[in-house]
C-alpha cells in the first residue's frame, strides 16, 4: 500500500530520463491525465466558437504522447506541458475550480478564446499558474467578478478577458491587477464591466505598456491624462465609454502612438498643430462620434502614416479639406454622418490605396468622377444619402475588385451601365432617378446577395430570367418602378436562400410564381401594387418562414387562400383590392393564423358572415406587444420590412413597420349577419375597419374591449340600435367613423367621444347629441347598452380582471398622438453608415447569440 507514492515517483523519474536520454519530448503522465480528464470535461459543440473552428481535443487520444497533441506545448526536458492553445475548439460546458486544468502548474502560455463556457465564473485558481507569462480568456462566456487571485500572475505580459460580457471587474482588483503585473504589454478588458473603477486609476499602469483596450468597459469619469505618457504606449481604445470626459493632452505624448480609438467617448480631443506633431506615427485613427473641439481637419493631412481614419458621426461642416489628399497610405476612409458640403476634393485622385470608402449621409454634390477615378482599388464605396445629382460615373462600373457599392438616396440620373466585373455581393441603387432597363451584366454577378433597385420609379423592361442565376441571392427589391412582363417562373426556386423578394408597385402581368419549393427561406414576398391575374399558388405553402404576404392590389381571381392559414409565421397578409369572392368560412386547422398582425382583405367580393372562426384563432391580436422594434428579415436582418396600407382613413407606405402594429380590415366586401362577439377578444387591434359591408344587428358592447384602438370604422352597413356606451373608455381612439348605418339613440359622450364631429355619425336614423346638434329627450338619455354586455360569453372577453374603469386611466390627446405617429415613419431609407454601426456595435456589445453575423458584420477592417 505504502509503496504506490515512491513507485509513482520512481516511474517519472523514469520517465524524466529516459525522456532526457533519447531528447524525445515524452509528455508527463500527470499532465496527460490532466488534459485527457480536462477533455472529458467539455462536450465539442459547433455553436460554441465563433470566429473560427478547430476541435483540437479531438486530436487526443490516451496513451500517445501529449507534447505532440493539437494546441499542447512542452517543455522538451521536464515533459512539463508550458503552453496550451485552445482557442475556437468548439468546447461547451463548465469550467469548474476543481478542474485538471489547474493541475498543468508549469503552464507559461494559456489561451482559451472562443469556446463557450456558459457562465462560468473565473476560477481565482487561476492565480496558481505562476509562471505565465500569457493568459487570453476572451470571448469565452465567463460571468461573475474576475478574482484578485489573477493579480499574483506577476509574471504576465498579456492578459485578455474581453468580450465577457457578463463579467466585472471590481476596483480593488483592479489595483491590485495594476500595482502587481508590471511587465505587461498588452492588457484587454474590452466589455468587461468596469464601471465602479475610477478612470484614475488607470495612472500607474505598467511603463511597458504598448497595448491597452477597455472599450466599452462603462468607464465613467474623467480620464487621466497621463496615460499617454506611458513611454511604449503603441495603442489605446477607449471606444464606447461615453461616460468618458477629460482631454486628450495635445503634447507630451508617448510619441509611439500608432492607433488611437476614442469613438463615442467624451473625451476632447484639440486637432491643433501640438498634437499633429505629436502623432505622427498615426496609423489607424478613430474618432467616431467623439468630442473634437476647435478643430482645424486640414490639419489631419499631416499624419501621412494614416491608413485608416474615421471621422463619421461628428457634424463636420464646410468642405471636405482636400489635404486628406496626402495620405497616400489609407484603405479605409469613413466621412459618413457629417455636414460636408460641395464636391469631393480633386486631390483625392492620390489616394490609390484606398479600399472602403463611406461618404454616406452627407449633402455632398456631384461630379464625383474626375476626382476619384483614380481609386481602381476601391472594395466597397457608400455614398448613399447624399446630393449626387449626375449619371453613375462610370469609372465605378469598371473597378475591379468593387463588392460593396450602395448609392440608395440621392438623385442620380440616367441609365445604369453595365458592370465590367462580376465581383459585386451588394448593389442598393435605391431611391434615385434612373431610368432605362436592368443591365444584363447584374445577372452575372454570380455573388451578388442583395440586389436593391427599388424607388427608380422609371426602370422599364421584363426581369429576365438570367436573375435566377444569381444562386446567392438573399435580397432582391426591385420595387417601385415600371418594370412590366411576367415574372420568371424560376423565381420561386432559383436560389433556397432568398429571403426577400420585393417586386412590389411595377406593371407586372401574367400569374404569381408558382414554383416556390420545400426548404426556401423567404420570409418577405410582396407583389402588391401589379397587374397580376390568375390564382394564389398553393405552393405558397412551401414557404415555411414566410413572415409577411402581400398580394394586394392585383387582378387575382380566386377564393380564399385557406392554405395559408399553415403557414406558422405569417404575421402580415394582405390581399386586398383583388377580385377574391366566396365565403370566408373559419379554420381547418389548429393554430390556424396565429402569429398574424396585419389582417387586410378589403375591396374584394367576399360574402357570407364574418369568419367568427378565424377571428378566434388571431392570438398575435389578443396581445400587445411592448417591443419597440422594426420589423425585418431573420436572416438578413439589415433589411426592414415595408408595405403599403390604409392606415386610419390614408393610404401610406409603411418604410418602416413597428412590431406592435395590429390591424383587421375587412372593408369593402359584402360580408352579412352579425358582427361577432369574438371580436372583442382582439384586445391588441390597433385599427378595425368593418366598413362597406352589409354588417346587421346591433354594434357589440365587446367592442368597448379595444382598448387599444386608435381607429374603428363601421360605416356604411346595416348597424341598428344604439351606440353602445362602453365605446365611449376608448381613450386612443383617434378615428371613429360610424356613419351611413341605422344608428339611434344618444352619441356616448365624454372623453375621445367629445372630440368626434358629425361626419362620424351622418346618414344614421335617429343619432342625437351634441357631436350633431341634436337634442337628446327623456327616454333617449343614455340608458342600458343595446346589447347587453352581461349576456351570452362576453365574460370570457373581459378575461384576466380587465374592468372597465381600468381602461380610462392613461387618457390625454398628447398621448395618442405620441402613440399614433409612431406608426408613420416618412420614407427615409436608413444610411449605410448605421448597419455598420449597428452591426459594430452588435460584434461588440451583444450578447454571445452565436446568430450568424452576415459577411458585412466586419466591413472595412
Ligand atoms: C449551462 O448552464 C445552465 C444554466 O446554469 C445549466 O442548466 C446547464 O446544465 C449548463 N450546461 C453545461 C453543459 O454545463
Ligand atoms: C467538480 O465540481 C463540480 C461542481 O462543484 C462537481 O459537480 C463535479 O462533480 C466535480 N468534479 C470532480 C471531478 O470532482
Ligand atoms: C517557473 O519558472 C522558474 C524559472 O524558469 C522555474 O525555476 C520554476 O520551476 C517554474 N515553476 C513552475 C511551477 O514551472
Ligand atoms: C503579487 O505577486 C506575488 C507573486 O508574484 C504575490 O505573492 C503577491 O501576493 C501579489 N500581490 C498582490 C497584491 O496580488
Ligand atoms: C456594471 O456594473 C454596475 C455595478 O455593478 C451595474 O450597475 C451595471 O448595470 C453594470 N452594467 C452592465 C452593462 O451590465
Ligand atoms: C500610483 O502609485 C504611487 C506610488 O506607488 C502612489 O502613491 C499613488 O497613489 C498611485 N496612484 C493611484 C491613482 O493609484
Ligand atoms: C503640416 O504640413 C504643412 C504642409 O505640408 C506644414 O507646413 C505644417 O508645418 C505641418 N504641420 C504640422 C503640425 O506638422
Ligand atoms: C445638381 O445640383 C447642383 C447644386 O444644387 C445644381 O447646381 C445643378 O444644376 C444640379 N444638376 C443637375 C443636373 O440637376
Ligand atoms: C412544394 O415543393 C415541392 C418541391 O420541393 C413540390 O414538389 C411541391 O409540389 C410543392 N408544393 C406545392 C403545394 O406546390
Ligand atoms: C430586427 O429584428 C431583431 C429581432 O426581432 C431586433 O432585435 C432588431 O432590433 C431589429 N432591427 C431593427 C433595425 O429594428
Ligand atoms: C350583398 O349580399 C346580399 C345577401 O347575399 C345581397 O342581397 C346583396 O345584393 C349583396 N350586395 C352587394 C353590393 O353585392
Amino acid at each position: 500500500m505504502g509503496f504506490s507514492p515512491p513507485s509513482l515517483s520512481f516511474i517519472l523519474f523514469l520517465f524524466h530520463f529516459l525522456s532526457t536520454i533519447s531528447s524525445s519530448h515524452f509528455c508527463a503522465p500527470d499532465q496527460s491525465l490532466s488534459l485527457l480528464q480536462f477533455k472529458e470535461s467539455f462536450s465539442i459543440s459547433s455553436s460554441a466558437s465563433e470566429l473560427c473552428h478547430h476541435p483540437k481535443t479531438e486530436s487526443w487520444k490516451e496513451g500517445t504522447d501529449c507534447c505532440l497533441w493539437d494546441g499542447v506545448t512542452c517543455d522538451l526536458e521536464t515533459g512539463h506541458v508550458t503552453g496550451l492553445d485552445l482557442s475556437c475548439s468548439m468546447l461547451y460546458g463548465t469550467l469548474h475550480s476543481n478542474s485538471t486544468l489547474f493541475s498543468l502548474h508549469h503552464l507559461q502560455k494559456l489561451d482559451l478564446s472562443d469556446n463557450d463556457f456558459n457562465s462560468s465564473h473565473i476560477s481565482s485558481r487561476f492565480g496558481q499558474f505562476s509562471n505565465l507569462t500569457l493568459l487570453n480568456l476572451n470571448y469565452l462566456d465567463f460571468a461573475g467578478q474576475v478574482p484578485s487571485e489573477i493579480s499574483h500572475l506577476s509574471k504576465l505580459v498579456s492578459l485578455d478577458l474581453s468580450r465577457n460580457y457578463d463579467l466585472s471587474l471590481q476596483p480593488i482588483c483592479f489595483d491590485k491587477l495594476v500595482q502587481n503585473l508590471t511587465k505587461l504589454r498588452q492588457l484587454d478588458l474590452g466589455s468587461v464591466n468596469m464601471s465602479l473603477v475610477e478612470p484614475n486609476s488607470l495612472t500607474n499602469l505598467s511603463s511597458s505598456l504598448s497595448s491597452l483596450s477597455l472599450g466599452d468597459c462603462g468607464l465613467q469619469g474623467k480620464f487621466p491624462g497621463n496615460i499617454f505618457l506611458l513611454p511604449n504606449l503603441e495603442s489605446l481604445d477607449l471606444i464606447f465609454n461615453d461616460g468618458l470626459t477629460g482631454s486628450f493632452p495635445s503634447s507630451n505624448l508617448s510619441n509611439v502612438l500608432s492607433r488611437l480609438d476614442l469613438s463615442n467617448t467624451r473625451i476632447s480631443v484639440y486637432l491643433e498643430n501640438d498634437l499633429i506633431s505629436n502623432l505622427k506615427l498615426l496609423e489607424y485613427m478613430s474618432l467616431s462620434e467623439s468630442n473634437i473641439i476647435r478643430s482645424d481637419l486640414a490639419l489631419l493631412g499631416n499624419l501621412t502614416r494614416l491608413t485608416y481614419l474615421d471621422l463619421s458621426g461628428n457634424n463636420f461642416g464646410g468642405e471636405i479639406p482636400s489635404s486628406l489628399g496626402n495620405l497616400v497610405q489609407l484603405r479605409s476612409l469613413y466621412l459618413y454622418s457629417n455636414k460636408f458640403v460641395g464636391q469631393v476634393p480633386d486631390s483625392w485622385g492620390s489616394l490609390i490605396h484606398l479600399l472602403d470608402l463611406d461618404l454616406s449621409d452627407n449633402p455632398l454634390v456631384g461630379p464625383v468622377h474626375s476626382q476619384i477615378n483614380t481609386l481602381s482599388n476601391l472594395k466597397s464605396l457608400a455614398l448613399s444619402d447624399n446630393l449626387f445629382n449626375v449619371t453613375i460615373p462610370s469609372f465605378l462600373y469598371a473597378l475591379p475588385s468593387l463588392y460593396y457599392l450602395d448609392l440608395h438616396n440621392n438623385n442620380l440620373i440616367g441609365n445604369i451601365s453595365e458592370f465590367q466585373h462580376n465581383s459585386l455581393t451588394y448593389l442598393d441603387l435605391s431611391n434615385n432617378h434612373l431610368h432605362g432597363t436592368i443591365p444584363s451584366s447584374i445577372f452575372k454577378q454570380e455573388n451578388l446577395e442583395a440586389l436593391i433597385l427599388a424607388s427608380n420609379s422609371k426602370l422599364t423592361g421584363e426581369i429576365s430570367s438570367s436573375i435566377c442565376k444569381l444562386r446567392f441571392l438573399q435580397v432582391l427589391d426591385l420595387s417601385n418602378n415600371s418594370l412590366s412582363g411576367s415574372t420568371p417562373p424560376c423565381l420561386g426556386n432559383f436560389s433556397n436562400i432568398l429571403s426577400v423578394l420585393h417586386l412590389g408597385m411595377n406593371n407586372l402581368q401574367g400569374a404569381i410564381p408558382s414554383t416556390f419549393s420545400k426548404d426556401n427561406s423567404l420570409e418577405y414576398l410582396n407583389l402588391n401594387g401589379n397587374e397580376l391575374q390568375g390564382k394564389i399558388s398553393s405552393s405558397i405553402i412551401n414557404c415555411t418562414m414566410l413572415e409577411v404576404l402581400d398580394l394586394g392590389n392585383n387582378k387575382i381571381e380566386d377564393t380564399f387562400p385557406y392554405f395559408l392559414e399553415t403557414l406558422p409565421h405569417l404575421q402580415i397578409l394582405i390581399l386586398k383590392s383583388n377580385k377574391l369572392q366566396g365565403f370566408v368560412k373559419g379554420r381547418t386547422t389548429y393554430n390556424s393564423f396565429s402569429e398574424l398582425q396585419i389582417f387586410d382583405i378589403s375591396d374584394n367580393d367576399f360574402r357570407g358572415p364574418l369568419p367568427t372562426g378565424f377571428l378566434n384563432c388571431l392570438e398575435a391580436m389578443m396581445a400587445s406587444d411592448q417591443n419597440m422594434i422594426y420589423m425585418n428579415a431573420t436572416n438578413y436582418s439589415r433589411y426592414v420590412y415595408s408595405i403599403e396600407m390604409t392606415w386610419k382613413g390614408v393610404e401610406i407606405e409603411f418604410p418602416k413597420i413597428q412590431s406592435t402594429i395590429r390591424v383587421l380590415d375587412l372593408s369593402n366586401n359584402n360580408f352579412t349577419e352579425e358582427i361577432p362577439k369574438v371580436i372583442g377578444k382582439l384586445k391588441a387591434l390597433q385599427q378595425l375597419n368593418l366598413s362597406h359591408n352589409s354588417l346587421a344587428g346591433y354594434i357589440q358592447s365587446s367592442l368597448g374591449i379595444l382598448t387599444n384602438l386608435e381607429s374603428l370604422d363601421l360605416s356604411s352597413n346595416l348597424l341598428t340600435g344604439r351606440i353602445p356606451m362602453q365605446l365611449g373608455v376608448l381613450t386612443f381612439l383617434a378615428i371613429l367613423n360610424l356613419s351611413h348605418n341605422q344608428l339611434e339613440g344618444p352619441i356616448p359622450s365624454g372623453k375621445q367621444f367629445n372630440t368626434f364631429n358629425a361626419s362620424s355619425f351622418e346618414g344614421n336614423l335617429g343619432l342625437c347629441g351634441f357631436q350633431v346638434l341634436k337634442e337628446c329627450y327623456g327616454d333617449e338619455a343614455p340608458s342600458l347598452p343595446p346589447s347587453s354586455f352581461d349576456e351570452g360569453d362576453d365574460s370570457t372577453l373581459v378575461g384576466d380582471g380587465f374592468g372597465w374603469k381600468a381602461v380610462t386611466i392613461g387618457y390625454g390627446c398628447g398621448f395618442v398622438f405620441g402613440v399614433a405617429s409612431g406608426y408613420v415613419v416618412f420614407r427615409t431609407k436608413k444610411p449605410s453608415w448605421f448597419f455598420r454601426m449597428v452591426e459594430d456595435k452588435w460584434n461588440l456589445k451583444s450578447k454571445k447569440t452565436k446568430k450568424n453575423v452576415g459577411r458585412y458584420g466586419a466591413r472595412g477592417n
